[in-house]
């Protein structure tokens, strides 16, 4: 699984160092408009359900990680949004929520933490069956070429601060090509000698095994963008934007 027995303090640091896709809060606000009712799935650490919710949206947020729910809790606390806000712990590919909604949301290349076509394709079925007829699923997942992106070197990321110490935080990614995936090992390292590791397995999803996903659950596709502007979909195009409709 993605994230299982994960501590505060590496959930906390996989948050910090997972801010959203440029533009993508803006896009999301605007898929949003008009639909009173909203379900993220895989909500993480609450960024964006805080945000929707913050705007008048009533947000369920769902995740499988029990540290990321407490952290996005504790995120929306006092927040303008916090009465509208719902935090489950659960799992995408199987949502039994007695309430539609009008949008079902996957943001930030969340689908690709189903390490199957077969789990996606649930994923896509349980979201269907949670909108109301009029309602739209929206999600973004990121393209990349197996072969560009496989690098076993690691890199310094970033120094960040959590609770007084410094941590300067170690990527290396680990793609291939059969399956194809776009593995991550995240290590943060203290200042005072204490060290983390953290790794996310992730598939690439290409365009033909997501919208035929789409399509095989019953969504007809209203968008498919290349960014979060509109931007046309091509082979350079780093994300795959789509909105459907139920
Ligand atoms: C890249 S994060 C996205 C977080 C959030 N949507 C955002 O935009 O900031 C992916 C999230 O999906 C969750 N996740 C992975 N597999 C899941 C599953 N099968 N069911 C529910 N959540 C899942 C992870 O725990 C993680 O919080």
């Amino acid at each position: 699984l993605y994230f299982r027995e994960v501590d505060r303090t590496t959930a906390s640091l996989y948050a910090l160092i997972h801010r959203g896709s440029r533009g993508d809060r803006d896009f999301y606000r605007r898929a949003c408009a008009g639909g009173a009712r909203v379900l993220e799935l895989g909500s993480g650490a609450g960024r964006m359900a805080i945000e929707l919710a913050n705007r008048g949206h009533h947000v369920t947020g769902i995740d499988i990680e029990p540290e990321l729910l407490a952290i996005a809790r504790a995120e929306a606390a006092g927040s303008d949004g916090e009465p509208r806000l719902r935090w489950l712990e659960g799992d995408m590919r199987s949502l039994s929520l007695a309430e539609r909604f009008d949008r079902v949301v996957v943001p930030y290349n969340t689908l690709c933490c189903l390490l199957s076509n077969a789990d996606l394709r649930r994923c896509m079925l349980a979201a269907r069956d949670q909108l109301e007829p009029s309602g739209k699923l929206v999600f973004d997942i990121y393209r990349g070429d197996p072969d560009s992106t496989v690098d076993d070197t690691e890199e310094h990321l970033v120094r960040i601060e959590h609770e007084g110490k410094c941590w300067d935080v170690f990527e290396r990614a680990v793609a291939s090509r059969d399956p194809m995936r776009a593995d991550t090992r995240y290590r943060f390292a203290a200042d005072d000698g204490e060290e983390l590791v953290h790794c996310i397995e992730q598939r690439l999803i290409d365009d033909e095994e997501m919208l035929g996903a789409l399509a095989a659950a019953g969504f007809s596709l209203e968008s498919k963008a290349g960014g979060f502007d509109g931007e046309p979909l091509d082979d350079e195009s780093p994300h795959l934007v789509v909105v459907a409709r139920r």
